[in-house]
Order: structure tokens, then sequence, then C-alpha cells
């Protein structure tokens, strides 16, 4: 089974950079939390400074690792992933903030257990480990590869990400996703068995005309910038549809009313609550 088979079902959960409510986000233990909770898992690419994709949201390291600690790092102000080797990355640890700020507010409410100090720590994945992972458990993947154009070329930025799915014979469980239109050609021309998405939180007033020009097979666009109508155009001009974030049940309703395949979510529905699951990871 292909990533692009998944949208054979309706209804799909994407679990947004992990279980990122119940463990730190794009970590391998948000990954792996998110096993048997959802459809695919999506997480997000930067390249480190010696050109090594690593999985990190934000463009710098303070929100979610303890970089600001380091004395030797101190100088490097406001930390950006691009001025850090992955030697360096890897020294630092990416899961205690989690359990220090409680950004879901999860275990005040008691509904995260914190585990034993040794066990909070995280290291900042590679893309590398990451798609291992995945493979190993059975994890369909979408990757959103961030926009890199300020330090690196975009040929070299997609280079290094392919060689990495190349190396792990990966491409099949996976879906790739940008902001940064450019990218998205070059990857259906690296391998266009590799289903790929256009991701937007501006308006437009014509999503179709920048979906043809980027050579895409989904439009992923902000819960903010959909209603019905555009859905409607959009999968009757045969795209899939995944829209993020989508934290309500109400609104993740009628999202699937209006025809939306995916929503990304931050939080994993609980199977219990009367939600139909529609597919299973197999692990
Ligand atoms: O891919 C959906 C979503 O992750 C896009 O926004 O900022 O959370 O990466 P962001
Ligand atoms: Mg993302």
């Amino acid at each position: 089974m292909r990533f692009i088979d998944l949208f054979k079902k309706p209804n799909l959960i994407a679990a947004h950079r992990g279980d990122r409510s119940h463990f730190p986000e794009n970590t391998l233990a948000s990954l792996r939390g998110a096993i048997g909770k959802c459809d695919f898992v999506e997480m997000d690419i930067w390249l480190t400074k010696d050109g090594v994709p690593v999985i990190l949201h934000d463009e710098t390291l303070g929100r979610t690792s303890d970089v600001e600690t380091f004395e030797i790092f101190r100088d490097r102000a406001p930390w950006r992933v691009e001025d850090f080797t992955l030697e360096e990355l890897r020294r630092l640890d990416a899961g205690n903030w989690f359990y220090e700020k409680d950004p879901f507010g999860l275990i005040r409410d008691g509904k995260v257990v914190v585990p034993p100090k040794e066990d909070r720590t995280q290291k900042i994945p590679t893309l590398e480990e990451v798609l291992r992972f995945s493979k190993r458990h059975g994890i369909f993947l979408n990757l959103e590869i961030k926009d890199m154009h300020r330090y690196i070329s975009d040929e070299e930025a997609l280079k290094a990400v392919f060689d990495v799915i190349e190396k792990t014979e990966t491409a099949s469980m996976l879906l790739l996703s940008s902001f940064r239109g450019n990218y998205l050609p070059l990857c259906k021309r690296t391998n266009p068995k590799i289903p790929t998405a256009l991701l937007r939180s501006d308006p437009l007033r014509n999503p179709l005309d920048l979906l043809k020009d980027t050579y895409v097979d989904c439009y992923h666009p902000s819960k903010e910038i959909v209603d019905a109508d555009s859905v409607r155009k959009v999968r009757n001009a045969g795209y899939f549809v995944d829209v993020f974030v989508v934290n309500d049940s109400e609104e993740r309703k009628k999202l699937f009313d209006w025809g939306v395949n995916a929503i990304f979510t931050d939080f994993l529905p609980d199977f219990r609550d009367g939600f139909q699951k529609n597919s299973e990871i197999v692990i």
C-alpha cells in the first residue's frame, strides 16, 4: 500500500507534529505516541548547517529545546537551526521543555503522566531516524519541507531530503508538502510516485491555478481559508483536500461533511468517544 491509497477511505486523521499534546512535538516519542491513533503523521523538516535533514518545526531552537542553557551557544541567539551542525544539535534536549511548560495543559488536567526524569529527554531526530522508525512500524508520514531558500538553494535542499528517502527506501510511505511552491514541481520531477501537497494559509481567490502550476496531488489549506464551496471546487478538480489545524470535534465533522479528506490535529480523537475510526496503522 502507498500513501495515496489512504485517500480511498474518508475522514482521515493526521497527527500534527506527532501526538504533540501528549509528547514533545516532532520527536520519536511523539511519533511513537501517534501509533494506532491516526491514519498518518505530519512532521517538519529543516536542514542543519552541515546539510543534514532534521525534524523540527520552528526555524529557531529556543521554544522546543534547552539551547538557551548552553553557555557555548549564547552568542548564536536566536539559535537558528541553520547555524548548528548536526553534532551540536544532538547535544540539545528537545523533551524536558514539554513537561516544564505543559503547552496544552494536559499535565495540569492529569491527562498526561509525566515520565521519570531519566525518560523525559529527547533528541532532535534526524529525518533518517524518523524514516527508519516509521518503516519499522508501518507509519505513513506527511513530511512538510520548511522554506529554507534563505540559506540553501531549492535543488540542494531537496537533494538532501531525497537522498535520505532513497537510502531508507521509504518513498511509498510518504506525502511531501510545503508552503514553498517552488519545491513542489522539483519534488514531482525527482520522484513522480510520491504525492505532493501545496500548503496555504493566505486566502487564494482561485487555488486551482496554483495547484496546477505546482503539479501537486493535494491541497493543504489552513481551516481559516476554506469554505464548503472552495472544498467542492478543489475536490471536483481531482485534488485531495487536507485541512490544518483542527482541534474541535464540531469543526472536524463540518469539514468532513464538506468532503475534506483529512484533518491535521493536535488532539488525536478519543475513539471511545463516539468517533468512528476508518483505518488502522499497521504495526
Ligand atoms: O502541514 C500542516 C501544518 O503542519 C502546517 O503548519 O506551521 O504547523 O507546520 P505548521
Ligand atoms: Mg507542519
